[in-house]
């Protein structure tokens, strides 16, 4: 049977189909893809959909996609209706909390407001830490935020450090590292067992 899979665009995207390459499928697609969002591996009956990260998981819970490479931070603001097969390793990076230097996150007893994609993490983590903020959900370009004084500081990803240090923010902690991961609707674990157990063994492999 054929297996649909979802894939990140973006940064994960080419981190993923480098994987699978090294894996042996054929990724030649890659080369031509211009705007197009399908994509098929023939030689091994796989097509490709190249979607956001919210929206692969969607397709997963939804049973269009039977797999999709989605990064950690995504899967922890979702509600895991799929099954987390293997982490990928790819896609490497951090939460952090970052703010100006001279923020007042630690030391202000009054209210403090923090700007996030990632309201769920971020709320678990002033919880551990506890402390009573409030969260304010933003959708992308967080670093902006305490720039023009939206909030005292920010949850978010970080990967080389060079948005936060080209908007002069700090990390203030490290929350959680996080990586890529293959997921899988539940119902084509079993019908496609096969194929899914197949494809893990040989990206297993090589992650
Ligand atoms: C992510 C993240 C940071 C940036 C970190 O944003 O939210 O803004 O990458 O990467 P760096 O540490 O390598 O600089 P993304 O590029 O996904 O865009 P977005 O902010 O529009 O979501």
């Amino acid at each position: 049977m054929a297996l649909n899979i979802a894939l990140t665009k973006g940064r994960l995207e080419i981190s993923s189909l480098d994987l699978f390459e090294k894996a042996g499928f054929n990724c030649s697609f890659r080369n031509n893809k211009g705007r197009k969002l399908i994509f098929k591996d023939l030689d091994n009956d796989i097509s490709y959909f190249l979607v956001k990260a919210n929206d692969a998981i969607t397709y997963v819970e939804h049973g269009v996609a039977d797999l999709a490479v989605v990064g950690k931070d995504s899967l922890l603001e979702s509600s895991s209706n799929y099954y987390e097969l293997l982490d990928l390793n790819i896609g490497k990076c951090k939460f952090i909390l970052a703010g100006l230097k001279d923020n007042n996150i630690f030391s202000n007893s009054g209210h403090i407001k923090i700007a996030t994609k990632y309201p769920k993490v971020a709320k678990g983590y002033f919880k551990t830490k506890n402390m009573d903020v409030e969260i304010i959900k933003i959708e992308g370009s967080v670093e902006i935020a305490p720039l023009i004084g939206l909030c005292n500081g920010i949850v978010d990803i970080m990967e080389t450090g060079t948005t936060l240090k080209e908007n002069g923010l700090i990390v203030l902690d490290e929350i959680l590292n996080i990586s890529a991961r293959l997921i899988a609707n539940r119902a084509s674990f079993n019908l496609k067992q096969k194929e899914i157990v197949n494809f893990l063994e040989r990206i297993s492999s090589i992650c």
